[in-house]
C-alpha cells in the first residue's frame, strides 16, 4: 500500500514510525513531513492546507490512504474532497471537524445531546462580555470559538485579567477571525485528561489513556503551550472513569452525530476534567493530540494500518486492538522562550546517542536541515520518548535520553510523569 501521511510535527514523525512498521506499507509520503519523517518516507513539498495540491498528488500517486495529521485541514474540508474524489482518507468530514473547528459548536452539539460540560455564553461584543464578567464568579474561562493553536484560551482568575482577554480577543483581534466570537464559560476543577478515540461512524475504541503537561514550567506554571510532554497509561483514567466517559460522552455524541447526518469517522480527541461531579468536557480535537500521540504509539501492538481500514470500513467493532502493559514517557525539548517568541537554526546534538538507547525514540517536530546539521526551526522541537516496565522507570529512561541531547537554549520540563507517580504512591 502506498500511503500519504499529512502533517509535519511530532506527532507526525510519531505516526509515520507507526505506519511504516506495517507489513502492508510499500511506500510511505509525508506532506509536507520534517526531517525526521525523511529518514522514514520521502517528504513532498506540499503544505497540509493546500487540499488541491494534495489531491492532485494521491490521484497522480495512485495513493492508497491518507492519514491526516493536524487539525486544520480538516476543519477546512479535505476528507471531504478526497473522498468525492474517490481516494480513501482517515479522518473526520468537515462537518464532523467543526467539533474542534468551533467551540460554539461544539458546546451545540453537547448541549443537545446532554454531554456533560462547562456552562458558557458566547459573546462578540465586548462590552457585553464584559458586563456578563462583572456579574460571574472568578475564576472564569474565556476562550476563542475558533482554531487558535493551543493559546486561544484564559482562565482568568480577576476581572483584570478577564477583561484584558476579553478585549485582546473581541477587540484588539491578536487570534484574527478565530478570536472574533468568544465563549466565557465556568471554571472547572479537577484534574485533566484525555481520553482519545478512534471511530467508525458508529463504534469507538478508546485508545490507552495519556495524559499531558499544557503549562511550560514544572508544576504546571506558566503560559499553556501546545503540550511539554506526556505520558501513557494514565492512573487518573480509573476503569470507572473510562466507564463513564463511554457512556456519557463517546456514546451519546457518535449517536448524536450520526443522527445529524455527520457521523465521525478518524480519531475523536476529548480533553475532559475529571471533576468531583464526574467527567466534564474541556474541548474536543479532531485528531490525534502533540505530544500524546508519541507517548501512546509506541505502545500499540497492532497493526495501525489495519485500525484505519477497519475505521473507514464501520468495522472497527471487530477489530482488535492490542496494548503493551509497558509505560511509555514523552519529554518534549523545546526552544526557550516557547510558547512566545524564540530563536530557530540552533544546532542540535546527540540526536542519534539519544536514539541509539533501548526502546528509546526521538521524534522531530520544530526541526529543519540547513548545510547537513539538523538545526532547530520550532517552538517544540524534539519528543523524547522512552518505554519502561512501569512509570517510573519510563520517566527514568525518556530523562536518561533527553539528557543526552543539547541545543542552544533548550528547554525541558523536569517533573513529566510526576503526577501518574504521585497518584500511584
Ligand atoms: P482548551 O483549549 O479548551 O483545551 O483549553 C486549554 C486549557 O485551558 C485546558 O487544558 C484547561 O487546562 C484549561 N481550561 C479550559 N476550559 C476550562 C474550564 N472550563 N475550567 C478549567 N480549566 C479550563
Ligand atoms: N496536546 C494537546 C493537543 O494535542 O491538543
Amino acid at each position: 500500500m502506498k500511503i500519504l501521511l499529512i502533517g509535519s510535527g511530532g506527532r507526525e514523525h510519531a505516526l509515520a514510525w507507526k505506519i511504516v512498521q506495517s507489513s502492508r506499507v510499500t511506500k510511505l509520503y509525508c506532506a509536507p513531513g520534517n526531517p525526521g519523517t525523511a529518514l522514514l518516507g520521502e517528504n513532498i513539498a506540499i503544505a497540509a492546507e493546500d487540499s488541491a495540491g494534495l489531491k492532485d498528488f494521491a490521484l497522480k500517486q495512485r495513493i492508497d490512504l491518507t492519514v491526516v495529521g493536524p487539525e486544520t485541514p480538516l476543519t477546512l474540508g479535505l476528507v471531504d474532497e478526497f473522498e468525492a474524489a474517490g481516494l480513501k482518507i482517515f479522518g473526520p468530514s468537515r462537518a464532523a471537524a467543526q467539533l474542534e473547528g468551533s467551540k460554539q459548536f461544539a458546546k451545540k452539539i453537547m448541549h443537545k445531546y446532554k454531554i456533560p460540560t462547562a456552562k458558557y455564553e458566547v459573546f462578540d461584543d465586548a462590552q457585553k462580555a464584559l458586563e456578563h464578567v462583572y456579574m460571574s464568579r472568578f475564576p472564569v474561562v474565556i476562550k476563542a470559538d475558533g482554531l487558535a493553536a493551543g493559546k486561544g484560551v484564559t482562565v482568568a482568575a480577576s476581572l483584570v485579567e478577564a477583561k484584558r482577554a476579553i478585549n485582546a480577543a473581541l477587540k484588539d483581534k491578536i487570534f484574527g477571525a478565530a478570536g472574533a466570537r468568544i465563549i466565557i464559560e465556568e471554571f472547572l476543577a479537577g484534574e485533566e485528561a484525555s481520553i482519545l478515540a478512534f471511530c467508525d461512524g458508529a463504534h469507538f475504541v478508546p485508545l490507552a489513556p495519556a495524559q499531558d503537561h499544557k503549562a511550560v514550567y514544572d508544576g504546571d506554571k506558566g503560559p499553556n503551550t501546545g503540550g511539554m510532554g506526556a505520558y501513557s497509561p494514565a492512573p487518573v483514567v480509573t476503569d470507572e472513569v473510562l466507564r463513564q466517559v463511554r457512556e456519557t460522552v463517546f456514546q451519546p455524541l457518535l449517536d448524536g452525530l450520526a443522527r445529524e447526518g455527520t457521523p465521525y469517522r478518524g480519531i475523536l480527541y476529548a480533553g475532559l476534567m475529571l471533576t468531583a461531579d464526574g467527567p466534564r468536557v474541556v474541548e474536543f480535537n479532531c485528531r490525534f493530540g502533540d505530544p500524546e500521540t508519541q507517548a501512546v504509539l509506541p505502545r500499540l501492538q497492532t497493526d495501525i494500518i489495519d485500525i484505519f481500514e477497519a475505521c473507514l470500513a464501520g468495522k472497527l467493532d471487530t477489530q482488535k486492538i492490542d496494548w503493551t502493559s509497558a509505560a511509555a514517557v514523552c519529554v518534549v525539548l523545546a526552544a526557550d522562550g516557547y510558547p512566545g517568541t524564540y530563536e530557530k537554526g540552533r544546532e542540535i546534538a546527540g540526536v542519534e546517542n539519544a536514539a541509539a538507547l533501548p526502546e528509546t525514540y526521538v521524534f522531530q517536530a520544530g526541526t529543519a536541515r540547513q548545510d547537513g546539521k539538523l538545526v532547530t526551526a520550532g517552538g517544540r522541537v524534539l519528543g523524547v520518548t522512552a518505554l519502561g516496565a512501569d512509570i517510573r522507570t519510563a520517566i527514568k529512561n525518556a530523562y536518561k535520553a533527553a539528557e543526552l541531547i543539547s541545543f542552544p537554549g533548550l528547554h525541558k520540563r523536569k517533573d513529566i510523569g510526576q503526577k501518574a507517580l504521585a497518584r500511584l504512591q
